[in-house]
């Protein structure tokens, strides 16, 4: 299994790290893709470097590189995931606007049909984020705001975490223990 994940500058880059670890432990092939901005977030709220990510992904791409498989539908892909996803790209996902390799690669998930779930992160939201978010929903677009449930008693930022990234993963039907079940 491959997946493209793309990380902006939202804030959350703990999300993405995360999700890349938990990848890894299940096999899936991980073709990273950060945004300016994802990387700088991601050093600042993580001390990550890209050569840290590397570690985890099968590659890593840089978003000016248009020439990159995963610009094209012709590579072979399972699907995408954009954790965290800035407004910025999520607007630029929602028009179409794929100025970058990130954004182009949403370009081509969507109209290839693939699955594509974006974890937007701002609070509040104004009516341009929620419409950006409505209508990318209404063309299969899995919308998961990065908001975590308390209900299982979290005690550390890692469970919190954990309960986010555990959705991450069943959204794209990959068996883990990441996360608790409610009920089980
Ligand atoms: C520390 C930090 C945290 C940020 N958090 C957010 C955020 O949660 N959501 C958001 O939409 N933008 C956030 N921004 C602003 C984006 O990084 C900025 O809009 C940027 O242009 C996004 O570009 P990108 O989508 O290409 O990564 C943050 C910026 C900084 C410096």
């Amino acid at each position: 299994m491959k997946i493209v994940v793309g990380i902006t500058g939202g804030s959350g880059a703990i999300y993405s790290v995360a999700f890349l670890q938990a990848l890894k432990q299940a096999g899936v092939e991980a073709h990273v893709v950060m945004s300016t901005m994802g990387e700088q977030v991601l050093e600042h709220e993580c001390g990550f470097t890209r050569e840290d990510i590397s570690a985890y992904a099968e590659r890593v791409y840089d978003n000016r590189d248009l020439f990159a498989p995963i610009a094209s539908g012709t590579f072979k892909m399972d699907g995408m995931i954009i954790v965290p996803c800035s407004m910025k790209t999520l607007a630029a996902v929602a028009t179409g606007y794929s100025d970058g390799l990130l954004a182009r690669s949403a370009d081509v998930t969507l109209k290839e049909g693939r699955k594509l779930v974006i974890v937007p992160r701002e609070t509040p939201l104004n009516q341009i984020h929620l419409d950006n978010m409505l209508k990318l929903s209404r063309m299969g677009v899995t919308i998961m705001p990065a908001s975590p449930g308390f209900y299982n008693h979290p005690q550390t930022i890692t469970d919190i975490v954990g309960s986010m990234v555990g959705k991450m993963l069943d959204a794209f039907n990959i068996e883990h223990s990441i996360s608790s079940r409610w009920g089980e």
